[in-house]
């Protein structure tokens, strides 16, 4: 979800690891893709990081990585929390041209469909093994056939009219998280690529590497005014599901039967075959409750 943000907090001064990557190229020949990336090993979360280098005036797209975060910030206010060197926590700035508001969520999106694939590629899981779960969580199923969560993302943007004027958007992924150390309220419906893999260690440089590298041509798409709609969808791992939305007008059980790449919305249908659509702003949680012929649990 993008939220407007009404005060922007500063982010902690200088870098303590020195950065992954150097140097890397934007599409249009000359200008970097990749204006500014800094990696640290411990800050209290790299979303302000960001944003303090978006109002100092750093160009797009700029980069924070953290180690460990000790107030890592999820959706809704929640907390984000993993071990040291067990997650790839990045954040990144953007000041697209000509990104109307109400697409804001597309960027989120183009952040964790790149994700996707580079997760697969770098823990070498079969395509299809990850999915996205509405909005733009990173699933993969669980033993149970129930999703477990790999990766979240905060998109957080401030506005100027009708327009994004700046966005920062976080990702935590999953990474190199032994189940052993999974927290215990968490461990039932998270997962990590590590375990995914069949307990291979995973390397967040390389993934870091290739999240930016199928990154740039989505991003430029979208600067462009191209979103991958077809992929989007087709990755949603809601649909066809039961699901439980959590939102302004209470709780709704209904089916998933997709959703809308204009608006960013879920479709679901009732009993009463009634189509009903959710909009990502109205929604505190959404949870698979049963697969296609199984009961609710
Ligand atoms: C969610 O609630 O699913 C979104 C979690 C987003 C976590 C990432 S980790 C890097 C960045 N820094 C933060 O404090 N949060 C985001």
């Amino acid at each position: 979800m993008i939220m407007v943000m009404s005060r922007f907090e500063q982010g902690p001064g200088r870098p303590t690891l020195p950065p992954p990557h150097p140097r890397r190229y934007r599409l249009v020949v000359g200008t970097p893709f990749v204006s500014r990336l800094e990696r640290f090993a411990s800050v209290p979360s790299t979303q302000p990081i960001i944003r303090g280098w978006l109002d100092a005036g750093t160009p797009e797209v700029a980069i924070a990585v953290a180690d460990e975060q000790t107030a890592g910030r999820g959706r809704l206010g929640r907390a984000w929390t993993a071990p040291a060197g067990a997650a790839l926590l990045a954040s990144a700035g953007f000041r697209p041209a000509d990104l109307p508001a109400g697409q804001a969520w597309r960027l989120a999106a183009t952040l964790s469909l790149a994700m996707l694939d580079a997760a697969e590629d770098v823990a070498g899981l079969r395509d299809g093994t990850l999915g996205l779960k509405w909005p733009n969580d990173i699933v993969a199923d669980g033993p149970d056939g129930l999703l477990r969560k790999v990766a979240g993302v905060l998109g957080e943007a401030s506005l100027d009219d009708d327009r994004v004027r700046t966005a920062v958007v976080g990702i935590g992924v999953n990474a190199d998280w032994p189940a052993e150390l999974f927290p215990a309220d968490l461990a039932p419906s998270m997962t990590s690529l590590r375990e995914l893999s069949g307990g291979r260690p995973i390397d967040r440089d390389a993934l870091l590497d290739a999240w930016l590298d199928r990154l740039e041509p989505r991003y430029e798409a979208l600067r462009l005014g191209r979103f991958d709609a077809g992929g989007w969808s087709t990755r949603q791992r809601t649909t066809g599901h039961t699901v439980e939305v959590d939102g302004a007008q209470g709780r709704v059980t209904a089916e998933a039967v997709g959703v809308d790449p204009e608006t960013g919305a879920l479709v679901l249908t009732g009993q009463d075959g009634a189509v009903r659509r959710i909009d990502t702003g109205d929604v505190t949680r959404c949870r698979v409750v049963a697969l296609p012929g199984r009961l609710p649990r």
